[in-house]
C-alpha cells in the first residue's frame, strides 16, 4: 500500500502555491505600512503555554490538541494557535520595551484535531497579527481597519466584519450568572458537552458545534451586562470604525473559541465558504501578557486562516502563466559543457533559464519539451553553431528566429528581455 497524506492535512501542489504566496505577499505588503514586523516561533511549545492561556474548557484544549511526550519525558504541544507563542518570545526577548517590536505578525502551520471538513483542516495555516502597549479603542479600529484593507488587497469579494464586546473579567462573571438562571430549567436538553459548560462556563455554550445557541433566544447577551468602562470602550471602537468608514455588523453572540479575550471580539466572514466562513477571527486581550508572567500589557490582535483565504481567492482571470525565459537545447557531447555555462551565465543575469541535462535526446524531444513548460525562447546549441560560434535564437511566441555572437553575451540577454 503506497503511504498517503494524513487525514486533515494536504499538499500543496505549485500551482496553488502560487496563490498561497499571492496572500503571503499581500500580508507583507499591507502590514508594513501599519508598523508589523516579522516574529517567527517554534512550531511546538510546552503544553502548558496553551493550558493556561487558551483556557481548559475549551475545545482547542479539551479535545483538539496534538500533545505528546517527548524523549525527556517533557509535555509538548503542536501550536493550536500562535497569540500565546508570540507572548511567550515577547516576554521571554523583552520585547515589550521596544517600540519597534510592539507590533508583530508571524505567518505559519497550526494544529487542531478537528473534524476536516472543506475549510477546516488537522494542520492549517495562520497569518496573523499581534500589537501591544495600548487599551485605546482606536487600536482596535485601527487593527480591523487593517485586516479588511488585507482582504481588498487580495480582492476577495463581500467580506463582513462582525464585532462584539466580552467586556471584563467582571462583565464576563455577571454574564456567566445570567445565562446560568437563563438556561436553569433547559440544562437537560442542552448536548453533554453543554451540559459541562453549563457548570464549568456557561459562556461556551455560545460557541456549541451542535446547536446549543438555539436554547439562548431571547437570553440575555453580553452586550447588555457591560459594566460602564468596558459600554464606553465598545462605543468608541464604533465611533472609530464609523470615522474610518468601516461597515460592521454587531454580533452580540459572538464570544469566539479561546479564555484570553477581553472587552472587542470580532471575526470577518466570507461569502464563499459554506459552514467554516470565519475567514479571519481576534479581539483584545488585556490581561494575557500578565497572566503568563509579563509586565501589565494590554494587546490587540487577529488571525487569518490561509487556506480559506486561498479558497476565497477570485477566478485567476485567464492570463498565461509566464514561462521560462529560455530553453537551451543541446546537440552532441560537446555541447553540454557550454549549454551548462550560458545557463549559469545567464541565470546571473535573473533569467530564467531550463535546458535538458540527460544527453542524447532529440531535438524534437527538446523542443517539445521547451513548448511544454511554455518556454519564450529556444537555442539550439550543436556542433555547428559551437564552430561557427553563432547561435539562432528562436522567439516561441513570434515564430521568428535571430543570429547572434555566441561572444555577446548582452545582446542574447536583452534579446532574452524584449
Ligand atoms: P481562531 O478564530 O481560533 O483565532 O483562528 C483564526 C482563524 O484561523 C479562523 O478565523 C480561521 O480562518 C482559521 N482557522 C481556525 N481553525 C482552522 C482549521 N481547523 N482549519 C482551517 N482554518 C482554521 C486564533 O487562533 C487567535 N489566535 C486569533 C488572535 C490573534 N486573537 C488575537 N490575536
Amino acid at each position: 500500500m503506497t503511504i498517503q497524506a494524513i487525514k486533515g492535512t494536504r499538499d500543496i501542489l505549485p500551482d496553488e502555491a502560487e496563490r498561497w504566496q499571492r496572500v503571503e505577499e499581500a500580508a507583507r505588503r499591507v502590514f508594513r505600512r501599519y508598523g508589523f514586523r516579522e516574529i517567527r516561533t517554534p512550531i511546538f511549545e510546552s503544553t502548558e503555554l496553551f493550558t493556561r492561556v487558551i483556557g481548559e474548557g475549551t475545545d482547542i484544549v479539551s479535545k483538539e490538541m496534538y500533545t505528546f511526550t517527548d524523549r525527556g519525558e517533557r509535555s509538548l504541544t503542536l501550536r493550536p494557535e500562535n497569540t500565546a507563542p508570540v507572548v511567550r518570545a515577547a516576554i521571554e526577548h523583552h520585547l515589550f520595551q521596544r517600540p519597534d517590536c510592539e507590533r508583530l505578525y508571524y505567518s505559519g502551520p497550526m494544529f487542531r484535531y478537528e473534524r476536516p471538513q472543506k475549510g477546516r483542516m488537522r494542520q492549517f495555516s495562520q497569518i496573523g497579527v499581534e500589537a501591544f502597549g495600548s487599551d485605546a479603542p482606536a487600536l482596535d479600529a485601527e487593527v480591523m481597519e487593517m485586516a479588511l484593507s488585507f482582504l481588498v488587497a487580495l480582492d476577495i469579494p463581500d467580506a463582513s466584519l462582525q464585532i462584539n464586546s466580552v467586556g471584563c473579567e467582571a462583565c464576563r462573571n455577571l454574564y456567566r450568572e445570567k445565562l446560568r438562571e437563563a438556561l436553569a430549567d433547559k440544562v437537560g436538553e442542552l448536548c453533554s458537552d453543554c451540559q459541562r459548560r453549563y457548570r464549568e462556563n456557561p459562556l461556551r455554550i455560545l460557541d456549541c458545534k451542535v446547536g446549543c445557541r438555539r436554547f439562548l433566544e431571547g437570553a440575555p447577551t453580553l452586550l447588555d451586562t457591560l459594566d460602564e468602562p468596558c459600554r464606553e470602550h465598545f462605543q468608541a471602537v464604533r465611533q472609530c470604525l464609523d470615522r474610518l468608514e468601516v461597515a460592521y455588523r454587531v454580533d452580540p453572540m459572538l464570544v469566539r473559541g479561546l479564555d484570553y479575550y477581553t472587552r472587542t471580539t470580532f471575526e470577518v466572514l466570507g461569502a464563499s465558504l459554506g459552514a467554516q466562513n470565519a475567514l479571519l477571527g481576534g479581539g483584545r486581550y488585556d490581561g494575557l501578557v500578565k497572566s503568563l508572567g509579563g509586565p501589565a500589557v494590554p494587546g490587540f490582535g487577529f488571525a487569518s486562516g490561509v487556506d480559506r483565504l486561498v479558497l476565497s481567492l477570485p477566478e485567476e482571470t485567464q492570463e498565461k502563466r509566464r514561462g521560462p525565459d529560455l530553453f537551451i537545447a543541446t546537440l552532441g557531447a560537446a555541447a553540454w559543457e557550454p549549454a551548462l555555462l550560458l545557463a549559469r551565465n545567464l541565470r546571473r543575469k535573473d533569467l530564467w533559464i531550463e535546458w535538458e541535462p540527460a544527453p542524447g535526446k532529440s531535438p524534437k524531444a527538446q523542443a517539445r519539451r521547451a513548448d511544454r513548460l511554455g518556454a519564450r525562447h529556444l537555442l539550439f546549441l550543436g556542433e555547428e553553431e559551437l564552430k561557427r560560434g553563432i547561435w539562432t535564437l528562436k522567439n516561441m511566441e513570434e515564430g521568428s528566429q535571430k543570429e547572434l555572437r555566441a561572444s555577446d553575451l548582452d545582446a542574447l540577454v536583452k534579446e532574452l528581455l524584449r
